[in-house]
């Protein structure tokens, strides 16, 4: 075992309540080489047969830290049919769980119970990125996975897309973030779809007195009809329209500007001013959005984690180990 480790996992049992031991780049190194290469290879390999894999991937992540933090919990098949993969935000839009269990089952063949499905969706969200193209950024790896998944938790930790600016912000405050940070981490809406199920109620249904919401440009509001028509549910849009091909880049923020956001959630970004500002920023330089993205990643990835000897290392990202 890795002497970093070892120290740590003593430190952790001797000292109760220091159980915080560092996230490294090179946790793997020694204790399973090739590990971390292998998943960068088969993410490479998933997104290319499949390039809408790579949005997926991304959100798998993000759902998975937001809710009891990044410890593996949104993978858990729940018996009783009440895990995260059953909540309002998940069921049904929430994919790449075929991705991930290969991944698994390839670095268990290559190294038996040493790298956590935690760590494993924090490099696949960073690898599904480069891999159309998009920002890169360090992972530090050394996450151990939790045991529970509560649908519960997740529908109150995961923000609805009608979400106004003061939820959001309350949201990710209590996680840890900026509204500077809050603003960043949306662009991840640059890639990616969405059900029209999702937005009918923003298109048709917004208040007693207006079907649609009026923030949306008019003519972006008649396209967005055109592609989700009155009680579609099934079918499933870009968010950020304007490339035919979903690109890594910072058109995100514009949309939001010019009133061509999908969600409210988005286009409540304007309804701050500081936030707004951020957003005129960021439309104006996709290098700070690219560099400041990673960063922002880097810090979600240690939202309430489990390390040293907390948690385990499951063998099926599906199960807690019996
Ligand atoms: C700020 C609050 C956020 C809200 C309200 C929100 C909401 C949503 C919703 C409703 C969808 C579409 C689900 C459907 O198919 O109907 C979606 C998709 C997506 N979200 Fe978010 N999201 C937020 C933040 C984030 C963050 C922080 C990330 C990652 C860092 C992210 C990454 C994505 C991606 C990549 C997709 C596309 C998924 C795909 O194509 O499969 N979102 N989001
Ligand atoms: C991405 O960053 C990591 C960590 O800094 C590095 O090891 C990797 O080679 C980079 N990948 C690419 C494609 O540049
Ligand atoms: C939703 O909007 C549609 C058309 O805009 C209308 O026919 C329908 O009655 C509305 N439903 C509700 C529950 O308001």
């Amino acid at each position: 075992m890795d002497s970093k480790l070892l120290i740590c996992i003593v430190l952790s049992i001797l000292v109760v309540g220091t159980a915080h031991c560092q996230l490294s780049e090179n946790f793997y190194t020694s204790s399973c080489p090739g590990g971390v290469a292998l998943v960068t290879q088969l993410t490479r390999s998933r997104v290319s047969a499949d390039r809408t894999m790579a949005p997926s991937l991304l959100r798998l992540h993000f759902h998975d830290c937001f809710v009891q933090g990044c410890d593996g919990s949104v993978l858990l098949d729940n018996p009783s049919g009440q895990g995260e993969k059953e909540s309002l935000g998940n069921k049904g839009t929430l994919r790449g769980f075929d991705v991930i269990d290969d991944i698994k089952k390839q670095l268990e063949a290559l190294c038996p119970g040493v790298i956590s499905c935690a760590d494993i969706l924090a490099l696949v969200a960073r690898d599904a990125v480069v891999a159309i193209g998009g920002t890169n950024w360090s992972v530090p790896l050394g996450r151990r996975d939790g045991s529970g998944s509560s649908a519960t938790l997740a529908n109150s930790n995961l923000p609805p897309p009608n979400s106004n600016f003061n939820a959001l912000s309350t949201l990710f405050t209590s996680k840890g973030f900026t509204n500077s940070e809050l603003v960043t981490l949306s662009g991840a809406h640059t890639v990616g779809v969405t059900l029209c199920s999702t937005i009918q109620p923003r298109l048709y249904n917004f208040s007693s007195t207006t079907a649609t919401d009026p923030a949306i440009d008019p003519t972006f509001a008649a396209s967005l009809k055109r592609q989700c028509a009155f009680g579609d549910t099934t079918t499933r849009i870009k968010l950020d329209q304007t490339t035919a091909l979903d690109t890594w880049d910072q058109n995100y923020y514009s949309n939001v500007l010019r009133g061509k956001a999908v969600f409210q959630s988005d286009a409540s970004l304007r309804s701050n001013g500081n936030s707004l500002s951020r957003v005129n920023q960021l439309a104006r330089s996709g290098s700070v959005f690219n560099r400041d993205f990673g960063n922002a990643m880097v810090k979600m990835g240690r939202i309430q984690i489990l390390t040293g000897a907390q948690g385990q290392i499951r063998k099926n990202c599906r199960a807690v180990n019996s």
